[in-house]
């Protein structure tokens, strides 16, 4: 059953329509300078996708080179005020505003350094070059003066945000679509709406006009003193890629111009190095158990209690473990194999693999949707509690909150994933409602930006809602004007009531006094 589920899925991959062959080679110009690796990786496949067209990519990152392709070209601009790799998530993790501190005490100083860094500066300058640009949408406003009098779009690489969304015009009613740091359950509770709508409006509004934005705009407009608002902008992009798909992260509504490709990363598993291959293979009928916290969260600052909770809970296990971690650790059960860096989907796909402890980050979660692998999510911070969150009511895994953590608590959950056939059932199900798409999603992400660039910036795709204010929005002036007119109504009313009872009480009472008379 489950093999003919496999077979018929990778016949419908072949199945895709080809998209029709480019009108001419394109420049294109990537600029992510403030991301995380999964950001960029994020951004990997369009680049690859496009580039595999013909079209020549320029990529601005602080990453080194990825992607070893003749037609895509990777400047690693070498700031280091935002180093991912460097932070601490969980120190971070108590409190999440320590996260939003480090971008608004770095985002000034890369505006005011970035420019001045002479490959950036010859790339600034020759940007009239290009096609178009493709922006990362978070954290990346230093880049908008590229942007300015360009066609560009934007790569929403945590999937829907709502400030963003909000800026084609496509307003998300706080009711049902919760803001990506929070995990409401839906439907949400009165009080949960009301968090909730407090939270769209406040991330927006310290972001766009308290907290950080205005220093950046200041160091901006030291620079490039003729530069409209960076804000307005911002206005301008013709559509954004969203890094999510509605199958693993909810219904939302979507303008023409804000365009799904989640789990345009995702691809067949290839075959595994021999080692890693036997390894899995020799676990049997038992399986095989797969611990990452991704790329941001190193295994090794994971706090010791945590880590040797793990360390017990694999030793209770028949199954073996593959554990991705940096350094080598003492006292490990002989079932559990450890390794710097593993090729994550090779693995996930692998049938013998049963479960994925994860962080739940958004790419780690599509992959495993993906590959129908049950999870075990731990979420550490940001949106991933919304994506474990999601994880668990999907019914493809569980989630568990640190704190609460537990030697018995891990080992119940790990046996109850590998015991209880409902999740592999759930995931087989979610994997072929998220592979059933007309197109794939990397070829879509690639016909959209090709569209872009054959209709000027694609100025049809705007929504009028965009243009207009908060006030005319809301329909506050329609709304006064209403409840003015409903006013003088019952004023008038009141009024003409008044007349006409004064009018017949008056005779009667008139009459009454003629008739005593
Ligand atoms: C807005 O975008 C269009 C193309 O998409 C471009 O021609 C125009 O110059 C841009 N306007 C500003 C103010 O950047």
């Amino acid at each position: 059953m489950m093999k003919w589920a496999v077979l018929t899925l990778a016949l419908m991959g072949v199945a895709w329509a080809e998209l029709a062959p480019p009108e001419r080679s394109y420049k294109i110009l990537m600029l992510l300078p403030v991301s995380s690796k999964s950001h960029r990786n994020v951004f990997l496949p369009v680049a690859e996708g496009l580039a595999d067209r013909g079209h020549k990519i320029v990529i601005l990152a602080n990453h080194p080179p990825a992607l070893n392709h003749p037609n895509v070209e990777e400047i690693n601009h070498g700031l280091s005020e935002f180093n991912t790799e460097a932070m601490d998530l969980f120190a971070m993790r108590p409190d999440p505003a320590v996260v939003f501190k480090v971008l608004q005490d770095a985002l000034p100083i890369i505006a005011r350094k970035l420019y001045k860094i002479p490959k950036v500066k010859e790339l600034y300058d020759r940007r009239k070059e290009f096609d178009l640009l493709v922006i990362n949408h978070m954290f990346n406003e230093v880049v908008y003066p590229f942007a300015h009098e360009m066609p560009f779009i934007t790569v929403a690489t945590p999937g829907m945000d709502s400030r963003q969304s909000a800026v084609f015009g496509n307003v998300l009613n706080p009711a049902y679509a919760p803001t990506f740091m929070n995990a409401f359950p839906l439907p949400m509770s009165m009080m949960q709406r009301f968090l909730n709508t407090i939270a769209h409006i406040r991330i927006a509004a310290t972001w766009r006009y308290f907290d950080v934005l205005p220093s950046v705009q200041k160091e901006i407009s030291s620079q490039f003193p003729d530069l409209p608002p960076l804000l307005d902008i911002e206005r301008n992009q013709s559509l954004a890629l969203l890094n999510s798909h509605f199958t693993v992260t909810g219904v939302l509504p979507l303008l023409p111009s804000q365009v799904e490709v989640g789990a345009m990363h995702c691809r067949p598993g290839k075959p595994l190095p021999e080692d890693l291959e036997s390894w899995i293979s020799g676990a049997g009928s038992e399986g095989v158990v797969y611990f990452s916290l991704g790329s941001m969260a190193q295994g090794q600052s994971m706090p010791k209690k945590y880590r040797d909770m793990f360390v017990e809970a694999f030793k209770q296990l028949k199954q073996r473990v593959i554990w991705k971690y940096e350094v080598a650790l003492e006292g490990v059960s002989d079932n559990v194999l450890m390794r710097k860096w593993l090729p994550q989907q090779d693995i996930l796909a692998h049938p013998n693999v049963r479960v994925f402890i994860t962080h739940g980050g958004l790419l780690s979660t599509l992959e495993s949707f993906y590959h129908t692998t049950p999870v075990l999510a731990v979420p550490i911070y940001a949106d991933q509690p919304k994506n474990g969150m999601n994880i668990q009511a999907s019914g493809l895994g569980l989630m568990l909150v640190w704190e609460e953590l537990t030697v018995k608590l891990i080992v119940n959950s790990l046996k109850e994933l590998l015991n209880n056939p409902k999740y592999r059932a759930t995931a087989e199900e979610v994997q072929s409602a998220l592979r059933d798409q007309p197109q794939s999603p990397r070829d879509r992400a690639v016909f959209w930006t090709e569209y872009v660039i054959r209709h000027n910036g694609a100025p049809r795709l705007r929504s009028p809602a965009a243009t207009l204010s908060w006030v005319e929005f809301l329909m506050l002036d329609v709304l006064l004007a209403l409840h003015v007119a409903v006013v003088v109504a019952v004023y008038v009313l009141r009024r003409l009531v008044g007349a006409v009872c004064s009018r017949v009480l008056g005779s009667r009472s008139t009459g009454k006094k003629k008739k005593k008379e």
